[in-house]
Parts: C-alpha cells; structure tokens; sequence
C-alpha cells in the first residue's frame, strides 16, 4: 500500500440554497479544491461523489456520471461512482478514494459528497431519511431518525445519569464552534437555557438538540504522498480509513447506547495507524443528535462509558479541551447536508492540520473523523496527520 496525502479541499456554504442547483453545488466544491490544490480537471484519475438520497431529494439518480459531466471531467472518460451509506456516504467515498490511491490503481482521485435536501418539504424529507433505517422493522411503524435517536437518549439517561442539561452543552459548545466557521449553516451562539425552552422533537430530544437540513456539498483531493508537494506545501498524511457495520435497526443491538460499530471501526483505525485515543488532538464526530456526539466520542474511547456529558460540562471537549470535539460546530452547527458530511469532516481536519481554521483554531497535529449511517449500522474513521 502507498501513503496517500490529501493535497486539496473545497467547500460550499451549508444552509438552504435555494439559489443554486444539486449539480452547481458539487461543482462550487469540486472548483474550490482544483484551486486549493493548484490543478486542472484534466489531472484527476477518478471520482468518488458520496450522496445519500439524489432520487427523493432532487429527484436525480446516476449522480456519478452527472456530477462527472457538470465538473467538466469527461473529456477523458474518468471513472466516475456515486458512493452511498446514508449518513456515511461521505465517509465512505473518502474511503473508497484512499482504497483507491493506497492500492495504485489511480494517482489522483476526487473523493466529494453533495446533499440537496430542501427541495423537499419537511415530512418528505423526514421520509427520506427514514429509508436509512430498517424500512419494514421500523420506518413503517413511525419511527423517524429523531424518534430512535431519542431512544438511545432515554436509555443513556436512564443507565449513566446524563442530565438534559449536560445534554444541551453538547449543542451550546458546537454552535460556540460554528459561530466561528463561515460555512457553517448556523453562525450563532445559543445558551443551555435556550436549548432547555426549544420545541420537543422526540423526548427528551429538542429542535436544538437537532442537526438540521442542510443543502452543501465538498470535495477533497488526494494523491500519493510522493506526488503531494507537487500540489501543496502542507500536505496532510492519511493515518487510517476504516469501516465497521451493525445490525440496520435498533431493537437488533446488544445495546443500544454504545453503537458497536463506532467502537469496531475506532479500534481499526487506532490499529492501522498505530495509535491511541491518547495520540488524537481533534476529532470531528457524528453528531447528529446531542446524545450521538457523547456516545461516539465514549465508544471511540476518549473517555469511559457514562462519561462523556462530565466531560463536555468540564469544557474538556471545547477548542481549548484536552480532546476538542467537532470544532467545526458539527453537523448541529455546520449543518448535515448528509451525503456531504463525511468529506466536511475530512476537510476540517485538514484545514486545521494546516493551521489555517482561524478563529476556531485548535492545536493538534492528528486528528479523527467518525462518519455514521443510520443509528450506526456503517461506521466510518478516518485519521489524518501532519
Ligand atoms: N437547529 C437549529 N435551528 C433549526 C433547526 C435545527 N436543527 N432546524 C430548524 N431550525 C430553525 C429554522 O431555521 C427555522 O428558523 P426561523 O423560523 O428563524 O427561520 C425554525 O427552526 C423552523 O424551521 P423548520 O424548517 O420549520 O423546522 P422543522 O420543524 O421543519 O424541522 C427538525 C426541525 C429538527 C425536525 C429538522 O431539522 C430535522 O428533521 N432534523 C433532523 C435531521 C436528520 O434526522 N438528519 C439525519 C440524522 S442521522
């Protein structure tokens, strides 16, 4: 296997879009990392587009072909490949790059995820995100993303004593992070109390304890390090890339409020890059719900179960933290545009890594992302050094 070096990353604002098309939001990224990394199109190998569900949120299918076309990338005939795992997708399109690069099959790939999710109306949407669940075991009795996210919630609360308002710190301490980043969807800060008084979704799951949805998309560039400071002077090394799975639905789980998965891909990534949790200076992680963000980061093992919601009340998981969870502000600040996340993520290490996230600028020379798809039945990690 060859050592693969992300040398290119681009972004799109995350929020409603409503200017602008699913295709033309894939470009905008896919244009931001050309320039970041000082390439042409001409020069990528191949591409890997993470998107969850083009069908029922724009109505489009055969996304790697049409992204590839819109991008200006078919005059040689790349490979082009939609990747999808629900919420993982991003992750995974990371994955299958790295596979990609490391095995020596392409020199350099695009691996970029894209979400146009407001085209929709609210319960379509729902609806669709639903589809990551089991469909028959419980999407067609009701349940919804936050309503099993809220289960996990009541039986964490119920086994470890989280408070509801250690709970609401997780998403004060995330939107405190997104307030600083300019793409992040939500750019403001919001009290314990606010979160408290905020509409119920699912008990005891809140509005603010909720990510959102979320249009975006962002693309990152890899190659073999050997080709890196052809492109960058500040090439960052990919560690790791794992991936786990689990049982589709909940009730399936030995137990519900430690996702098997998180701990299965955690400890490969540790193992592939020779590390531990000790080793990690950020890591950005799946919070799509307030109670995933403790969950994960117990299960990846930067604390022991049950204490996590002490850990973010401490102000360990804040910039300053010795751990700084989701610096970006998470998908409950950044936004979820969920096909896109998982490159988000990528990309925020990266920039960090760099030293260019200003404002929200931790000091960490490795770093990790946890990319999850449904209630965790795929698991991806990634861990990315300097
Ligand atoms: N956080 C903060 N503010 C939010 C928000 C969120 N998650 N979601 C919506 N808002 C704001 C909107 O900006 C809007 O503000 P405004 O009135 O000032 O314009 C207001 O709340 C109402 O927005 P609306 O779009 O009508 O909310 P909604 O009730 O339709 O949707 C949720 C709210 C929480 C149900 C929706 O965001 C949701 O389903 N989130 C979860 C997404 C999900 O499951 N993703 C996959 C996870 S694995």
């Amino acid at each position: 296997m060859r050592e693969v070096a992300v040398v290119g990353i681009g972004l799109t604002e995350f929020g409603e879009k409503w200017d602008t098309s699913f295709r033309n939001l894939f470009v905008e990224a896919g244009a931001n990392a050309l320039e970041d990394a000082g390439m042409s199109g001409d020069q990528i190998d191949e591409i890997f587009v993470g998107n969850m569900s083009g069908g029922r949120f724009v109505l489009q299918e055969h996304i790697g072909a049409l992204i590839a076309d819109y991008a200006g990338l078919t005059k040689n005939h790349i490979p082009a490949t939609r990747v999808e795992a629900a919420c993982a997708s991003g992750g995974l399109a990371f994955r299958q790059a790295y596979a990609t690069v490391a095995s020596g099959m392409q020199d350099i790939v695009i691996a970029g995820g894209v979400e146009k999710m407001t085209d929709v109306g609210g319960s379509e949407t729902t609806d669709a995100l639903a589809g990551a669940a089991d469909r028959e075991w419980e999407g067609l009795v009701g349940a919804t993303f936050p309503g099993l996210y809220a289960m996990i919630a009541n039986d964490y609360m119920n086994k470890y004593g989280l408070t509801r308002e250690q709970l609401a710190m997780v998403s004060v301490k995330n939107h405190r992070n997104g307030a600083k980043n300019p793409i992040a969807q939500f750019r403001k800060q919001i009290s314990v109390e606010a979160v408290m008084r905020s509409t119920l979704v699912a008990d005891p799951l809140r509005l603010l304890d909720c990510s959102p949805v979320t249009d975006g998309a962002a693309a990152v560039i890899l190659c073999p390090m050997e080709m890196a400071r052809e492109f960058t002077d500040t090439p960052v090394k990919v560690l790791a890339s794992a991936q786990a799975t689990d049982t589709i639905s909940l009730h399936d789980r030995r137990d519900i409020s430690t996702l098997d998965a998180t701990v299965a891909a955690g400890k490969r990534a540790f193992q592939q890059a020779a590390l531990t949790p000790k080793d990690i200076g950020m890591v950005e992680v799946h919070d799509c719900f307030t109670i995933a963000e403790l969950c994960a980061i117990e299960d990846l093992g930067f604390c022991a179960k049950g204490e996590a919601g002490k850990l973010t009340e401490d102000g360990q998981t804040a910039l300053d933290g010795s751990i700084p969870v989701n610096p970006s502000g998470g998908l409950k600040s950044c936004g979820h545009p969920v096909g896109a996340t998982g490159i988000k993520q990528v990309a925020e290490i990266v920039e960090q890594l760099r030293g260019e996230a200003t404002g929200r600028q931790v000091d960490a020379e490795i770093g990790m992302t946890h990319n999850v798809g449904g209630t965790g039945a795929t698991v991806v990690c990634n861990i990315l050094g300097v």
